[in-house]
């Protein structure tokens, strides 16, 4: 039996995740998108069926208007909403996707009761939680995306000032996904070496900032939008750790229940990601700094939460 895969948002982020997770042969793509969007989904997907032979895979894709097409998906993932503009801040964005998540998260409830859902709609943590509460789902087939996305970020940075391989370099952002993220520069390292070791100070500091302002970076590079390919690819990842059940460690937004002393929220912590989703939770040790940016970082989720607006 063929997994089924849908991505919610036939946009910027869900075609490119698409096109990500069709290379990798997963399982059957299915883009929805409103009824206001007309055939945009149909035509993504049949450009994206056009792209095997090219590229080599055989991924069956179509897209649709209808979550009747959608039924019985294993995976599904929320890119529906809107992305923000140039002066926007990801918390702008609660009000309007606050209404689209909450539908979403229903239709999939619905059609597919058993699947788990990979949000990626900003702002992220709070409209993971929303998915939660409307879809009913148990909290670990609820996931958000986010921790892996920034921590590419980082990666990409931290190679580029050392001119290193990516490959060599691991790093570490956990808390929400907002400029008061943290990237934990102790866990960051090159082939095992400390980033500390390899570069001033200053340097750290600076490429820590970079990885808080990453997306508002490329927001104001774009000008009509936020970003999409390594979104796009950072969801990918996640799908693929919980298809293929890799128990693959990754920061991503989970819901906490105590642990990392937070309650009723989702955040961002490393996981075990496996075929039940979030399978595990992994509670590091945080020095006093760290432990004072991980709630500062919390507070702030906890302040768009109280925004959203009342079911
Ligand atoms: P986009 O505007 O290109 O695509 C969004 C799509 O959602 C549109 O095609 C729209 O028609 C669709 N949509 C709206 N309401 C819908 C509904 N009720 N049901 C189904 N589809 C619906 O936006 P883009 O760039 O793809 O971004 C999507 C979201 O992802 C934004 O909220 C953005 O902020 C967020 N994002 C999150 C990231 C993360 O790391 N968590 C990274 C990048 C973007
Ligand atoms: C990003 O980090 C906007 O959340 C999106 O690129």
């Amino acid at each position: 039996m063929r997994n089924k895969i849908t991505i919610v948002g036939a946009g910027m982020v869900g075609s490119s995740c698409a096109a990500w997770l069709a290379e990798r042969e997963l399982g059957d793509i299915v883009l929805v998108d409103i009824p206001e969007t007309g055939d945009m989904p149909k035509g993504k997907a049949l450009d994206l069926l056009q792209t095997g032979p090219v590229v080599g895979y055989d991924t069956r894709i179509t897209g649709t208007n209808s979550y009747a097409d959608t039924a019985n998906s294993d995976v599904v993932v929320v890119t529906a909403g809107v992305p923000r503009k140039p002066g926007m801040t990801r918390e702008d964005l609660v009000g309007i996707n606050t209404r689209v998540v909450r539908s979403v998260a229903s239709q999939i409830a619905a059609t597919s009761p058993n699947a788990i859902i990979v949000l990626v709609t900003n702002p992220l943590d709070t409209m993971t939680y929303v998915a939660f509460k409307a879809s009913g789902f148990p909290k670990n087939r609820v996931i958000g995306q986010a921790g892996i996305l920034d921590g590419a970020r980082m990666r990409t940075f931290v190679a580029l000032e050392l001119g290193v391989s990516i490959e060599n370099v691991q790093a570490f952002v956990l808390g929400g996904h907002g400029d008061e993220m943290v990237p934990l520069v102790r866990f960051c390292n090159v082939a095992g070496i400390p980033i500390s070791e390899l570069m001033p100070a200053d340097r750290v500091a600076a490429i820590v900032d970079r990885t808080r302002k990453g997306g508002g970076e490329i927001v104001n590079l774009l000008k009509t939008g936020s970003a999409y390919y390594a979104p796009g690819a950072a969801a990918a990842e996640m799908v693929e750790a919980i298809l293929k059940d890799k128990k693959l460690v990754r920061p991503c937004s989970a819901y906490l229940d105590g642990e990392y002393g937070l309650k009723d929220i989702y955040f961002g912590v490393p996981v075990v990601l496996g075929r039940d989703g979030v399978e595990k939770i992994i509670e590091v040790a945080l020095t006093d700094d760290e432990k004072t940016m991980l709630q500062k970082s919390a507070d702030l989720i906890r302040s768009t939460m109280s925004v959203v607006p009342p079911a």
